[in-house]
């Protein structure tokens, strides 16, 4: 059997039309613009309406993704949902996007690596599609975080915003596609960002309810440290693993998680600022959907063409990591 390249032939992305502002949130909690400005980048976030959940976005934004491949939904043989905000415990995401699509030939699963989950799920359909297992797959990073937010906690409120993107993937020319990609975790970090309650660990209870168990915590200032190494080595990993330097990068797109974890993760890297992709000040950090949503703006904008060589890179809760140097 010969191995082929895989890579993205289309992408898209959706989000609520809900924003709340930084104005928004000095009214319910005691912070300032200016601190979550000049803390995180963040001047607003999309959030979704009480009737609104993730597959909506997840569905919405893999609609317009395989309408630019060209295909239709029944030429996918698998989605995979990047979430750590599911509709439900059971069935998965991907299964329920699998229905509102009517990708009827698909398998259809989710993937819970937090904020890295898009790079997790492009890993693992790039080696079946190498392998020839399938065709053509969907990997898709759909969130709504703001339901998992507690809005009188004002270390996390601030930062989670509600989002999804998608890319089709299928194979590509000798050359092109994903050239390296890589995810890693270190569960020993667990409690740098955790929602303990609703499992069989706590369970749901009134307890773990009244306590705020179900909501994300999070250890702010031990995150950043762990999360600007994680992703700087793993960048110069997959970059040597691709057989390329910074230099040979048209664009760096990393996980929106914090303003000033992306300029430390390019600063370690030794990247031009002008080369590192941010739009966390309209978005905020919407986990796995980050990245998915900022590639498919910078192929809309034609940052991304033919022919440009694009690194991703993704940290997040568990804790989990990745990257991924990619040629379109
Ligand atoms: N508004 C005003 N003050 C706030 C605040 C807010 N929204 N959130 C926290 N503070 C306060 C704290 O209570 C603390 O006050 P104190 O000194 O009186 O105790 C002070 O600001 C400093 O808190 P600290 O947590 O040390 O701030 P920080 O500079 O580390 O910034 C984060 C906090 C969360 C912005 C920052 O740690 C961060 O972005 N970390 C990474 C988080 C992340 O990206 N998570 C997702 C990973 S995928």
């Amino acid at each position: 059997m010969t191995e082929r390249n895989a890579g993205i032939i289309g992408m898209g992305h959706s989000y609520p039309e809900g924003i709340l502002t930084n104005a928004d949130l000095e009214k319910i909690v005691e912070t300032s613009d200016e601190w979550i400005t000049s803390r995180t980048g963040i001047k607003q976030r999309h959030k979704a309406a009480e009737h609104e959940y993730t597959s909506m976005f997840g569905t919405a934004a893999a609609k317009q993704a395989l309408e630019r491949a060209g295909l239709e939904p029944t030429d996918v043989q698998l989605i995979v949902c990047a979430t750590t905000t599911p509709d439900q415990i059971m069935p998965s995401t991907g299964a329920l996007i699998q229905a509102q699509l009517g990708a009827t030939n698909a398998a259809g699963m989710d993937i819970f690596a937090a904020c890295s989950g898009f790079l997790y799920g492009l890993t693992m359909v790039e080696s079946m599609i190498r392998t020839r297992q399938i065709e053509h797959a969907l990997v898709i990073g759909a969130e709504v975080l703001t339901k998992y937010v507690d809005y009188t906690d004002r270390g996390t409120c601030v930062i989670f915003g509600d989002g999804a993107g998608a890319a089709v993937l299928g194979p590509v020319e000798k050359g092109k596609g994903i050239l390296a990609t890589k995810i890693r975790s270190d569960g020993r970090y667990e409690e740098q960002l955790y929602a303990p309650g609703g499992g069989t660990k706590l369970g749901t209870t009134h307890e773990t309810i009244d306590e705020g168990l179900h909501f994300f915590k999070m250890k702010g200032n031990e995150l950043f440290k762990v999360a600007v190494r994680s992703m700087a080595e793993i960048s110069a990993e997959m970059l040597a693993q691709a057989g390329l330097t910074v230099d040979d990068v048209d664009i760096v797109i990393p996980h929106q998680a914090n303003q000033r974890i992306t300029d430390a993760v390019a600063s370690r890297l030794g990247v031009d600022e002008t080369k590192v992709y941010s739009n966390i000040a309209e978005l905020g950090n919407t986990s796995s959907a980050s990245i998915p949503i900022a590639m498919d703006e910078c192929i809309q904008s034609g940052r991304i063409k033919e022919g440009s060589t694009v690194l991703l890179t993704a940290f997040g809760g568990g804790v989990t990591w990745g990257g991924t140097v990619l040629k379109f």
